[in-house]
């Protein structure tokens, strides 16, 4: 499902609206927020994949030969720090052969910028459709500035996936790099003082790995 936001998919499917109100609930704990979130990741990745080049290949069946298809591109799945981490498995789940990449990224909380502090990408990243995955998009610094530098290596085709996002940071992507596509589970209000999420489920991260 499209929104009213340009090159945004929002993903629209019971079981996501389900698993969505399992993260959003402040008494989940750890173990029961990451299986909903790996379930959501899931369905995400389909639809972040749709729409990927193909090849056309014979493939031989026990029957004959007859027409098939292979991914005519590389696909590299890229990880902000830390709870992108999150959404990675799914993603490798369709792409087993994916590179994976780490961009290490955290937000100040006083001015709410984003600091890097780490970077591994996938070497001919320029050969790759990339896929930038992120469950929050609070003000957007983060995947912009991932966005920017994941180009200045040479990347063309980026995607980015996320759970949540604020209409701030839809915003900012789109004002920035217009080319980037955003596949998302919902759009909510908007930010907060602190720049969390409103309703959202708080710190990702810290309700991924339990650092509360
Ligand atoms: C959170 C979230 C995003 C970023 C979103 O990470 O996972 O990376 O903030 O905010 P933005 O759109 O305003 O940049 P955080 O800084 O809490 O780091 P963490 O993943 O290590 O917890």
């Amino acid at each position: 499902m499209t929104t009213s936001f340009s090159n945004v998919t929002l993903v629209d499917h019971p079981v996501v609206a389900r698993d969505l109100t399992i993260l959003r609930n402040k008494n989940t704990p750890p173990p029961i927020f990451r299986s909903a979130l790996g379930r959501i990741a899931i369905i995400l990745a389909y639809h972040s994949l749709k729409g990927l080049p193909l090849k056309k290949v014979k493939v031989d069946t026990p029957i004959e030969v007859t027409d098939g298809f292979e991914l005519d591109t590389e696909i590299a799945v890229v990880s902000i720090l830390r709870a992108g981490l999150g959404l990675v498995d799914a993603v490798m789940q369709f792409i087993p052969e994916a590179r994976v990449g780490h961009l290490g990224m955290y937000r100040d909380e006083v001015t709410h910028q984003p600091i890097d502090y780490y970077s591994k990408i996938p070497r001919n990243i320029d050969r790759h459709h990339v896929l930038l995955v992120d469950p929050m998009l609070a003000t957007g610094g983060s995947a912009t500035d991932s966005i920017t530098f994941l180009k200045s290596k040479g990347a063309k085709n980026i995607r980015f996936m996320c759970l949540i996002s604020a209409p701030e940071g839809i915003h900012r992507i789109q004002e920035t790099h217009p080319d980037v596509s955003i596949i998302t589970a919902a759009i909510d209000e908007r930010l907060n003082d602190d720049a969390f999420i409103v309703p959202g489920l708080g710190d990702a991260g810290d309700r991924i790995f339990g650092t509360i």
